[in-house]
């Protein structure tokens, strides 16, 4: 028989685990609420200012409830808020016009918020599945997705969301070639400082739905949305529609879902080392929120959650 060996001395791991002193010294990663950007829904539909069903816990919020929501942003410390309309019905067409209103809902809420925090920086959905009749993030002609047309319609309304004051704007539509069309368009009038956070690897993802019944874009959409948004099954395109993005004039890119979309996180971050972001995603929110509601899991699955992105080398997140 070997004779038990007590593990060589230098391999005790366990010493910088002793304490919580020692454990935040030998801590790698560190999450804060400096790396959040807080998404709120915002609506002037009477009534539907009520919480989200699949999304516990989250509101829609009316325009001063997303300047209040800004102003506690401001007092915890959170840098950024991101704003997500649930427009009237009534407004939804099918060339989706009220996207590029300079008094839309969204413009006078980034109105609300600069004039409440300025000092909150804004972020606006540049994407036209609120104000779209058919749901879909582009203009539709035939069951057909236009790209180049539906790229002309999001230059109008990025321009409308920077003269109401948005700080970022967040192209969310992934049609090809906006973020270049928007960077010139922005460029000619003069908006030199507006920031574009691409939302460059973004994924067919089942994990939007609560999002779509909180935007109240579920009933409209009919089909997917798979001839625009990534397949799940490629990685490799994440990095060239990045780089892609990043030659057009993005300042930050963005990797959509998150947790199941780590590894993309990684290499983007590793590939490019420019500002990364993930979106914790509304099915995300919801699988969390209902386990930790049912009592199955505690509630630190959620910084425990926020901290891989950080450990994946994510520059920050956005989340509920
Ligand atoms: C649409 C948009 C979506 C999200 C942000 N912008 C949904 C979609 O692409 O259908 C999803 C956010 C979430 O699920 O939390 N432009």
């Amino acid at each position: 028989m070997t004779p038990i060996q007590a593990p060589f001395p230098g391999l005790r791991f366990r010493r910088l685990r002793r304490t919580a002193a020692l454990r935040d010294l030998a801590q790698e990663h560190r999450l804060s609420v400096k790396d959040l950007i807080w998404p709120v829904f915002v609506t002037d539909v009477p009534g539907a200012d009520v919480e989200v069903p699949s999304m516990p816990g989250v509101t829609r919020r009316t325009i001063d409830g997303v300047a209040r929501a800004a102003e506690e942003a401001a007092t915890l410390g959170i840098p950024a808020i991101c704003l997500f309309p649930y427009t009237d019905p009534a407004l939804k067409t099918e060339t989706c016009e009220e996207a590029w209103n300079p008094e839309n809902l969204s413009n006078r809420a980034v109105r609300a918020i600069k004039a409440a925090v300025p000092e909150v920086a804004v972020m606006t959905d540049v994407a036209l599945d609120p104000y779209n009749a058919l749901g879909h993030d582009g203009i539709v002609r035939d069951g057909v997705i236009l790209n180049d047309e539906t790229v002309e319609a999001l230059v109008r309304m990025a321009l409308a969301q920077a003269e109401a004051g948005a700080d970022i704007l967040g192209p969310s539509d992934m049609m090809d070639g906006r973020i270049g069309a928007m960077r010139a368009g922005l460029e000619a009038a003069g908006h030199r400082d507006v920031a574009i956070l691409s939302y460059a690897a973004k994924y067919a993802s089942a994990f939007y739905g609560p999002f779509r019944d909180a935007v109240g874009a579920s009933g409209a959409l009919k089909g997917d949305k798979k001839t625009y948004q990534m397949n799940p099954g490629n990685s490799d395109e994440a990095l060239r529609l990045v780089a892609r993005d990043l030659s057009e004039g993005a300042d930050m890119v963005m990797v959509k879902p998150g947790m199941p979309y780590l590894d993309i996180c990684a290499r983007v971050k590793t590939a490019f080392g420019v500002p990364t972001y993930a979106y914790q995603v509304s099915g995300e929110y919801a699988m969390l929120k209902g386990a930790i509601r049912n009592g199955w899991v505690k509630d630190e699955v959620i910084v425990e959650s926020l901290m891989a992105f950080r450990r994946a080398g994510c520059d920050g997140v956005l989340t509920y």
